[in-house]
């Protein structure tokens, strides 16, 4: 299974090189992102996900380019980011849900059965009728992740998906987003040092570059040792 692989890769946003000639090469299973605010994380994920393009370079991510395979990348990777409320799209919870699977086309009777068996397993079958958007933050934001895993992407992306939550579901989040059941791929990033570390591999930006890679321990320390207080 091939991963993700930059190679010079530069994003020019406004008149500010935002990365700048970024290479990496991660197989890992699960990746961790992290680095000061306006280091570049956001635009690194956004770019993963074919949301944001390249200014120069080149991207493989799951053997396609984010640029000429763009339909084909969205329907094998899921984003998912910090505001529930900014991807909630539908009315009930159970909407939502169902909404997600809108491209596969499913018969009624294998929708209801998707979204039942993912309401299920994110712990909302109780809220399947409910308004999504009085659900609680965490509440929302194991909506989007059911949202992203009814799919099975085989990469899931999350750009701060604890930044807003409480410790309970925070930890929710975080062990949806690890468990190794669904198969996927993760690349995380979060501020949350702790849970970078339960990554595979670690990228540290810095300033739009990458400033280091390997095993999270070694990279946070890193992170640590550069911060100037
Ligand atoms: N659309 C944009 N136009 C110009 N600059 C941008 C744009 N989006 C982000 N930036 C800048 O790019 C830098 C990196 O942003 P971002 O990738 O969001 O960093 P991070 O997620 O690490 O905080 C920041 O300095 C930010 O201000
Ligand atoms: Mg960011």
């Amino acid at each position: 299974m091939s991963g993700i692989r930059l190679d010079g890769v530069t994003v020019r946003l406004g008149d500010a090189d935002v990365l700048r000639d970024v290479a990496v090469d991660l197989d890992a299973r699960t990746v961790s992102v992290i680095g000061e605010n306006g280091s570049g994380k956001s635009t690194f994920a956004r770019l993963l996900g074919g949301l944001t393009p390249a200014t120069a370079g080149r991207i493989e991510v799951l053997g396609l380019d984010p640029a000429r395979q763009s339909a084909e990348l969205r329907r094998r990777v899921a984003v998912v980011f910090s505001n529930p409320d900014a991807q909630i799209v539908l009315p009930t919870v159970a909407e939502d849900v169902a909404f997600s699977l809108r491209a596969e086309k499913p018969t009624r009777a294998e929708a209801a059965e998707r979204v039942a068996g993912a309401l299920a397993r994110f712990g909302l079958t109780d809220l399947a009728e409910r308004s999504s958007h009085d659900l609680s933050g965490g509440q929302k934001q194991l909506l989007a992740l059911c949202g992203a895993f009814i799919r099975h992407p085989e990469l899931v992306i999350a750009d701060e998906p604890t930044a807003f939550l409480d410790a309970r579901n925070a930890r929710r989040v975080a062990d949806h987003l690890f468990a190794e059941e669904h198969g996927h791929r993760l690349v995380l990033v979060t501020h949350d040092l702790a849970l970078a570390e339960r990554c595979d591999v670690a990228v540290l930006f810095a300033d739009g570059r990458v400033a280091g890679i390997g095993t999270p321990a070694d990279i946070v320390a890193e992170y640590e040792a550069s911060i100037r207080w």
